[in-house]
């Protein structure tokens, strides 16, 4: 036999009954989005590598050890999109997109890629759901986003109490650049107990090293100094504001000073939600996100305040309680011709029917009623139709609702009536 040709690790294929959870899930998500006022954005999959490594961040890991880089046959640089700003930011500028709004509100839903160590939760093909936010630096919209994502969530079927909604503020690029400095001071005295990453982010991007796992240097970051101190009391007046909207939304949460994002275009405003539901285990961050106030400028738009999430479709779904199948469409109806004239009088009626938006399945091996009604049940069918000799010959068919067994006579004028009936 020939070997089979795998499919490519930490990347899966999504099948029913699962995909009708996925479907669920983004359908919940589009409504969402859609009343507050987002559009759709489709950018591709795929972009010049420079967009990646100016705006996720030279120094990050996303673009050091993840990212999936290729020439392509022209001999340039492409990567597959690790996440979904970089590329909006672009499609901004591109598309000139302030000079015909002042606000502009996108949401996207599509594969990323990170070669990441696969684990539950953890792909190297993943799915998001983002929005991006841009021309506005109110911090009531900040809320509103942090305050859509959580109704997002519910809407999903997650537990509003299951949700740990965690918030900060990395203040501007120039205040944060007086707390790096001391910052690096307070690790420069604590050397020994860093361990060989955090030592290696000292000289490269020491703010990363307040999320380092290792317990020692858990240990000593309770008591590294926080930025949010070390803020304008500008910075800390808008950051109590967005708190104090939050509240007004009603949206419970926590500051933690010591929460600090992956991706280095981060301004100001930053959060993250973890859910404590379902099968997720270490992977428990199901969304995150936070301001961008420089990017646009920085890649050579003009100067735009931005704002932004994503959530992990995975994830999320990990989170949501109910099987998959409850999410499975039912069948309205299996038709169970008898013979093989049974299955030509059949078929039209059934291609009439399907035509108007009924969900059927027809049995095209026809024989066995036993059969026909085994996978009329497996399939959750509302309904069975049997059709034989005499049903063709009287032009009454057999009908049978699967909810209680009874079985009656059907004219074939009446049947769309007597379906619908059914399904009310
Ligand atoms: P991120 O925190 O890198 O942010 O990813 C957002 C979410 O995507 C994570 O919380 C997680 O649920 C999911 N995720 C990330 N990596 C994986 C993976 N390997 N497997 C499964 N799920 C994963 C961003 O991507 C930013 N672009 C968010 C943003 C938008 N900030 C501003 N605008």
């Amino acid at each position: 036999m020939a070997e089979v040709p795998p499919g490519v690790k930490g990347m899966n294929d999504i099948l029913a009954p699962e995909v009708s959870k996925w479907q669920f899930l983004e359908q919940q998500a589009r409504d969402v989005l859609e009343a507050f006022a987002y559009h759709e954005l489709r950018t591709p999959v795929l972009e010049y590598t420079p967009l990646f490594v100016r705006s996720v961040g030279e120094v990050t890991d996303v673009v050091e050890k993840q990212m999936y880089t290729f020439d392509d046959r022209d001999g340039r640089s492409v990567s597959l999109r690790p996440e979904g700003t970089a590329s909006a930011v672009r499609a901004y500028i591109e598309n000139a997109q302030w000079q015909k709004e002042s606000v502009t509100r996108w949401y996207y839903i599509g594969a990323m890629f990170r070669h990441e160590k696969s684990q539950r939760g953890r792909l190297r093909q993943f799915y998001q759901v983002g929005a991006e936010v841009f021309g506005a630096n109110e911090p009531s919209v900040d809320a509103e986003m942090i305050a859509m994502l959580v109704t997002m969530l519910t809407r999903f079927g997650l537990d509003a109490g299951a949700l740990e909604v965690t918030i900060n503020s990395l203040g501007e690029p120039e205040e944060r650049e007086a707390y790096r400095n001391t910052l690096v001071a307070f690790y420069r005295q604590h050397v020994a107990k860093l361990d060989e990453d955090s030592r290696r982010r000292l000289e490269t991007n020491p703010l990363r090293i307040l999320d380092a796992k290792t317990p020692e240097v858990v240990a000593l970051n309770a008591n590294a100094p926080a930025l949010l101190e070390t803020l304008s009391d500008a910075s800390k007046a808008r950051f109590q504001r967005v708190q104090d909207l939050l509240g007004a939304l009603g949206v419970k949460f926590a500051v933690d000073q010591r929460l600090v994002r992956g991706l280095d275009y981060y301004t100001g405003t930053i959060f993250e939600i973890k859910t404590k539901a379902g099968e997720l285990g270490a992977q428990n961050t199901v969304a995150g996100g936070g301001r961008y106030d420089r990017l646009v400028a920085s890649l050579g738009g003009q100067n735009t305040p931005a704002i932004g999430f994503a959530l992990g479709i995975e994830r999320a779904l990990l989170a949501i309680p109910d099987s998959a199948e409850s999410y499975e469409p039912a069948l309205a109806v299996f038709f169970a011709p008898m013979d093989a004239a049974a299955l030509d009088f059949a078929l039209p009626i059934v291609h009439q029917l399907r035509g108007k938006g009924i969900r059927i399945e027809i049995e095209h091996k026809p024989g066995k009623l036993g059969k026909s009604m085994a996978r009329a049940n497996k399939l959750r069918a509302r309904a069975a139709v049997i059709i034989g000799s005499n049903e063709m010959a009287s032009g009454k068919l057999t009908v049978k609702d699967l909810a209680n067994g009874t079985q009656s006579e059907v004219a074939l004028a009446d049947l769309e009536a007597w379906i619908r009936r059914l399904l009310d």
